[in-house]
């Protein structure tokens, strides 16, 4: 069956990975990618697809309740998956307010367009929103994030995704809003911009600049291959049980510091480099505020009920992902000029 879907935030990280499953995989549907453009978004990362039939690109900031409402009523989308977002804990400690208004305001004005739009008229309509596992704050050594854990959000951008979270629920229980909600673990692979652990500390060993790691190194995030969250998503969106929650995560567990030593290691072989080159670099600094220990996610219920679970290791994602940042030096050069020189200076000292 042919459906419309408005995909926001597809010129970023995640949200490129989605547009080009779904363009690819389902040339009956229209894909609409609404894309603000800001420093993280970039129509490079699309370049393979841009010219496909079923895709549109439109720039516009969902933030705007006129722009957004106009553009609602003339193309009729039945379906949104909603990526677009401040997606950088630390440019939300220093800037707090750019993720309420993108976060929060820039959710609620994409559920009243939607509401506005199809008035209770929800056969065969769905708002997918992709979140992130920090609204359930920190664990300790032991346990799992699951779908039931309380939220608990611990930095600004935390507690704006969580707020975002809320008000999808809010709508469903409501207006009846369809909707499904996904909560991800931390992403990693090809197009993420080099603010993010990975690409961030990739592009400063091709450089031989210092590796900043927060704290003492011991921080533990669990890791999960790009693709996989495509799939993941693109699975939800067909057969995910409306007005649900689904986490999504790589049953991965790294600690910051090994995982930094691991990427040197493969990074030394790749660049032929002598051994223990790279590991040099590796500075400790100042910890971020507010820091989260651990995030891991139980992907149980996704698992189960839908039958998705990672394909790509992390030694083989980590290694495509290097691979694919060596080979794509241009993109890289053009992302870290310019204003990324400015984040970089207040961000690093
Ligand atoms: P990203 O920062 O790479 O991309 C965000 C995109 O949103 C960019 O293309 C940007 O131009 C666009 N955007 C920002 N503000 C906008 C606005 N006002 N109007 C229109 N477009 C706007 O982010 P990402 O890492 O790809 O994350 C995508 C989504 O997935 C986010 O909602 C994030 O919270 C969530 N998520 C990310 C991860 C991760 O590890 N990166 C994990 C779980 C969930
Ligand atoms: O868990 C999902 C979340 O993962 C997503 O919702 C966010 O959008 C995404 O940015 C990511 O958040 P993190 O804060 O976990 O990712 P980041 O890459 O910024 O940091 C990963 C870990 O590495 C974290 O413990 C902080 C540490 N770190 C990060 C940077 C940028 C460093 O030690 N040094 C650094 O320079």
């Amino acid at each position: 069956m042919s459906k419309k879907v408005l995909i926001t935030g597809g010129a970023g990280f995640i949200g490129s990975h989605v547009i080009r499953l779904f363009v690819n995989t389902y040339p009956d549907y229209q894909i609409i990618n609404l894309d603000n453009l800001t420093y993280a978004g970039n129509l490079l990362n699309l370049k393979d697809v841009e010219n496909k039939n079923n895709y549109r690109f439109i720039k516009g900031d969902i933030t705007d309740v006129t722009f957004i409402e106009e553009l609602f009523q003339s193309e009729r989308p039945d379906s949104i998956i909603h990526l677009a977002a401040e997606s950088h804990v630390d440019r939300s400690i220093a800037n707090p307010l750019a993720f309420a208004q993108t976060n929060i305001i820039g959710t609620i004005v994409l559920l009243n367009a939607f509401k506005n739009l199809w008035s209770e008229n929800w056969d065969e309509k769905l708002f997918y929103h992709v979140s992130t596992d920090e609204v359930y704050g920190s664990l300790g050594s032991e346990g799992l994030f699951v779908e039931s854990t309380s939220y608990s959000p611990n930095s600004p951008y935390s507690a704006s995704k969580a707020s975002s979270d809320h008000f999808v629920r809010a709508y469903g229980e409501t207006y009846n809003l369809p909707y499904v909600i996904s909560n991800c673990s931390n992403n990693y692979g090809p197009y993420q911009f080099p603010e993010k652990l990975i690409p961030l500390f990739i592009n400063n060993i091709i450089q031989q600049k210092p590796l900043p790691v927060y704290g003492d190194g011991n921080f533990i995030r669990d890791w999960l291959y790009v693709l996989d969250h495509a799939i993941a998503i693109e699975m939800i969106f067909h057969h995910g049980k409306k007005q649900e929650t689904y986490n999504i995560g790589g049953f991965n567990e790294w600690k910051n510091i090994d995982l930094v030593q691991l990427l040197c290691k493969q990074m030394d072989i790749k660049l032929n480099r002598s051994p223990g080159n790279s590991e040099q670099l590796i500075t400790y600094i100042k910890d971020r505020p507010g820091h989260d220990l651990r995030y891991a996610i139980d992907a149980t219920k996704i698992n189960l009920e839908l039958g998705w679970s990672p394909s790509v290791t992390f030694e083989d994602g980590l290694s495509n992902t290097i691979d694919w940042y060596l080979k794509h030096e241009d993109w890289l050069h053009k992302v870290t000029s310019g204003d990324y020189l400015n984040f970089y200076a207040k961000q690093y000292h």
